[in-house]
């Protein structure tokens, strides 16, 4: 048995959580509205750092196993990823590098402050291929990709600082492909391959078996292959 946080309860966070339950671990749930799940939840606010700050100061005497965080934001009611550099919205723009970055910010400050030297942590914070610079041929997206980008800069960065003060621990991005939730629903005609929730959960706890900290500071997909970025 494994001691989970599982953070952000939309279409792929939820049904993870409720998969590593029912398989026996341990599970605590962290997010902005409690959903209708029985284990420990923890109420977070991506604007409020104090949420983050108490769930890590809480959870200081037993740490987690494995973090991952699955908190992100491509669209809502009012705005959607850009088509061109004309439709750019200021606002919806720093929303995004706020939803998309904040989280995993928050989580990686919190938990240095606490967490054993020894300790084999793994963490997985949900990116996404189009945040890859690299792989980057159709333009548009620009919010989404540029916070998407800006993740992965913070894991790689962060992950060198913790290369020296956590050496056991490992720090990865993750793409899960194209998947059934609200999230991708606009957007699935363009996409050949489209996941269920639980496939792409599947995928994502494979995947964790794999990791070890020389993987750290790197972004993968669902076929453990590494992206460039
Ligand atoms: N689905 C795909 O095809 C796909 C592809 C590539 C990458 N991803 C990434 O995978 C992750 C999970 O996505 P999903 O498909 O499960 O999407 P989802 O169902 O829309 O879930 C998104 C999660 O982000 C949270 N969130 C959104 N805006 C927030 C805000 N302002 N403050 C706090 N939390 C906020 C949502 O909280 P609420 O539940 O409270 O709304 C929800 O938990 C995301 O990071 C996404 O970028 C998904």
């Amino acid at each position: 048995m494994q001691r989970y946080l599982i953070m952000g309860l939309g279409g792929i966070g939820l049904t993870l959580a409720k998969q590593l339950a029912a398989s026996g671990h341990e599970v605590i749930i962290a997010g902005r509205t409690k959903p209708a799940l029985a284990g420990k939840f923890h109420s977070l606010d991506i604007e409020q750092e104090e949420s983050f700050s108490s769930l890590f100061d809480k959870t200081r005497e037993a740490t987690f196993d494995v973090i991952i965080n699955t908190i992100g934001v491509l669209h809502d009611d009012g705005n959607g990823p850009e088509k061109s550099i004309l439709q750019l919205n200021p606002e919806w723009f720093m929303h995004s590098m706020q939803v998309n970055c904040m989280s995993t910010l928050l989580a990686l400050k919190h938990l240095s402050k606490w967490m054993p030297r020894q300790h084999e942590l793994k963490f997985i914070a949900f990116s996404a291929r189009v945040g890859s610079i690299d792989d980057n041929r159709l333009g548009g997206w620009i919010s989404y990709r540029a916070s998407k980008a800006a993740l992965n800069m913070i894991i790689k960065t962060v992950s060198l600082e913790w290369k020296f003060k956590f050496p056991k621990a490992t720090l990865v991005g993750y793409h899960p492909g194209t998947v059934d939730t609200n999230l991708s629903k606009p957007f699935q005609a363009n996409h050949s391959t489209l996941f269920t929730k639980e496939q792409a959960v599947n995928y994502l706890l494979e995947f964790s078996q794999t990791l070890h900290p020389d993987m750290s500071g790197n972004i993968y997909d669902w076929k453990k292959e590494r992206i460039p970025f």
